[in-house]
Order: C-alpha cells, then sequence, then structure tokens
C-alpha cells in the first residue's frame, strides 16, 4: 500500500509518499520561516497563503521524486489538526479533492500522532508500548503509548510548551524567530555553573509540566545582570539545562510509574543535543531504550504524516467527503487500529 501525505498545520509545507514494503519513497518540505521572521513568529494569515502557494509544486515536485503517478497512490492523509485552522483547512481542501477527483479514500491524520509515529521512520523502531515525550512548539507531553491509537495522556504542559518557552526567551536574548535551535546554539558557550533556573513543578507529583515561569526568570535576570553577549549566553544555557533537566525528571518518573522501559522523543525540541543526551543516559541507567526520529523528521514533516495516514488507512479509518479540520483534537479521543 502506498499513500501520499501533506501537512500544512503551521508553518512549514510538507509533502511525502511512504508506501509499507518499500518505506518511504519521496518527501518535500518548504520552510516559511524566512516569511515570518520579520514579524517575530507565525502569522496564521500569510502561513495560509504561502501553503496555497506551495502546496501543489510540492506534491507535483514529490511524485516526480518517487517516480509514481496518481494511478501508484492507495490513499491521500492529510493533517486535519491540532494547529492553525486556516493552514490546516490549505491541506485539507488541497487533500480531500485530490482525493475525489481520483478517487481514492482520504485520511484524516492527528499532528501529534504524526511527531509520536516519526521513529517508525528509523530502521530501528520501538516496540510498544513505550513512553513518549513529545515537546514541540506547540505541545508537551508525556504519553504511555500501547499501540497505534491506544494512547494514555499522562502529563502536559499547563501554561507554555517546551518549543514556545525556548521560542520565547530567544526572544528576549535577541535572537530570531525560531530561537529555539539559536537559543541552544548560544548555550553552548555558557557557564552552566553561573545560574541556576528552577525546575518547574518537580517538587511536586505529577507528571504535567509549566514553563512560563522560566521565561519571567530570564527577563528577570537580564534586567539584573546586563545585557553583555555572556550574561546572554549564561543565561540561555541556564535556561536551556531547566528545561532538559525538567523533561528528563519527569521523563523518569512516567517510566519509574510504568515500569516501561522504552522511551520515545519527538517533535521539535527532540532536535534538542541536550535533551538526546540527557535521555540517553537516563536510559542507559536504566537499563531501556530512548528512540528519536532522525533530525530533519523531529520538526514538522510530511513523511510522519503519510507513515501515520498509512496505518489509518490499513485499518479502514478513511474520512468523508466534506472538507474540515480539527484545530483543537485531544489525542486519547483516536480510535485504536
Ligand atoms: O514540531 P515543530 O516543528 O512544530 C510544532 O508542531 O510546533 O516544533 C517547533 C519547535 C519550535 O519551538 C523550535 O524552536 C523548537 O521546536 N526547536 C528546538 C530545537 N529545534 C527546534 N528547541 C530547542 N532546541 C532545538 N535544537
Ligand atoms: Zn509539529
Amino acid at each position: 500500500m502506498r499513500i501520499l501525505g501533506i501537512e500544512t498545520s503551521c508553518d512549514e509545507t510538507g509533502v511525502a509518499i511512504y508506501d509499507d514494503q518499500e518505506g518511504l519513497l519521496a518527501h518535500q518540505l518548504y520552510s516559511q520561516v524566512k516569511l515570518h521572521a520579520d514579524y517575530g513568529g507565525v502569522v496564521p494569515e500569510l502561513a495560509s497563503r504561502d501553503h496555497s502557494r506551495k502546496i501543489i509544486p510540492l506534491i507535483r515536485e514529490t511524485l516526480k521524486q518517487a517516480n509514481c503517478s496518481k494511478d501508484d497512490l492507495d490513499g491521500i492523509a492529510y493533517t486535519a489538526g491540532p494547529g492553525l485552522v486556516g493552514a490546516l483547512l490549505v491541506g485539507a481542501s488541497v487533500a480531500r479533492s485530490l482525493a475525489y477527483a481520483w478517487d481514492k479514500p482520504a485520511v484524516a491524520v492527528h499532528h501529534m500522532e504524526g511527531h509520536l509515529l516519526a521513529p517508525m521512520l528509523e530502521d530501528e523502531v520501538p516496540e510498544f508500548p513505550f513512553i513518549a515525550l513529545l515537546v514541540s512548539g506547540g505541545h508537551t507531553q508525556l504519553v504511555r503509548v500501547d499501540g497505534i491509537g491506544q494512547y494514555e495522556v499522562m502529563g502536559e504542559s499547563i501554561d507554555d510548551a517546551a518549543g514556545e518557552a525556548f521560542d520565547k526567551t530567544a526572544k528576549l536574548l535577541g535572537l530570531d524567530y525560531p530561537g529555539g535551535p539559536r537559543l541552544s546554539k548560544l548555550a553552548e558557550q555558557g557557564d552552566s555553573s553561573r545560574f541556576t533556573f528552577p525546575r518547574p513543578m518537580t517538587n511536586k507529583p505529577g507528571l504535567d509540566f509549566s514553563f512560563s515561569g522560566l521565561k519571567t526568570f530570564a527577563a528577570n535576570t537580564i534586567a539584573a545582570e546586563g545585557d553583555d553577549e555572556q550574561t546572554h549566553a549564561d543565561i540561555a544555557r541556564a535556561f536551556e539545562d531547566a528545561v532538559v533537566d525538567t523533561l528528563a525528571i519527569k521523563c523518569k518518573r512516567a517510566l519509574k510509574e510504568t515500569g516501561l522501559k522504552r522511551l520515545v522523543i519527538a517533535g521539535g525540541v527532540s532536535a534538542n543535543r541536550h535533551l538526546r543526551e540527557q535521555l540517553e543516559v537516563l536510559m542507559k541507567s536504566r537499563g531501556g531504550e530512548v528512540f528519536y526520529p532522525r533530525h530533519e523528521f523531529c520538526a514538522d514533516n510530511g513523511a510522519m504524516i503519510a507513515y501515520a495516514g498509512l496505518q489509518r488507512l490499513k485499518a479502514n479509518q478513511t474520512v468523508g467527503l466534506e472538507i474540515s479540520a480539527t484545530p483543537r483534537w485531544p489525542m486519547d479521543t483516536l480510535p485504536s487500529v
């Protein structure tokens, strides 16, 4: 079975073709980062318009790269949510209309399920059950995963997502959007012993997160300590250490609570080197294993949507003819396959 996957939930247009025998055949990504950089964040209306411009050429290019035609496809999957409604509707309209015109089934994919399953695109895949730490610009979640669609959200952020906290703190440090990777780079020159930021909500039991206070802590530190380059690097380092530590503490707690030995990390922030290293150490000490997608599939992409879509297509979980998006969509309402 072969599927075309389309991602347009935020500021990347992603298209891919996945085949359950041959694996990933082609993937194309267009990032709108430059378009939004002047505004310091994603402007939803501009995002929708740019998806509209890029999506058809990208689909053509992906089909060409995979050396296949519409007749080789068994279905079309698209991100139906969560995300920006206008951006989602571009992908939904194009995917649903193409599926109608080509007489193929259409599959509505949950964006976070896409992230969660992205490690399945690699050679070594995690077996179920496992704990997934999903860390993106919009979500921070710890999920117990017993199978595809068998998701128990054990904890999540009560305010800013981890990626959002990175981006907001980066902005305070004068770094351009998207600041997460830039802050992390700056942190490499930072002295980890100069400042210690709090590890929010780690003194209380439970698996929820709260990252918005760290941004305030960073703002206060900048105000108190000055604006020189080294201070910025030291603050970046203290901030990154605090986020990574907090995530690791909660992962450890979730593993302990469930007795599970496998951990998946996915979403944009899973590209963070320190986070990967710290979780590798944690899993080694617990005799377990950690899995993550290759770098380019940590952030938004079409490949993860094609993969997740194919699993749903095989289970006949297709959608009707209406074009719809679900900007808010709790992951634990998904059916199992
Ligand atoms: O998954 P993603 O591409 O989009 C959403 O679904 O939100 O995640 C984007 C987020 C941004 O907040 C970005 O700053 C963050 O991931 N990010 C990073 C790194 N690379 C991307 N944060 C920290 N360190 C990184 N290396
Ligand atoms: Zn994402």
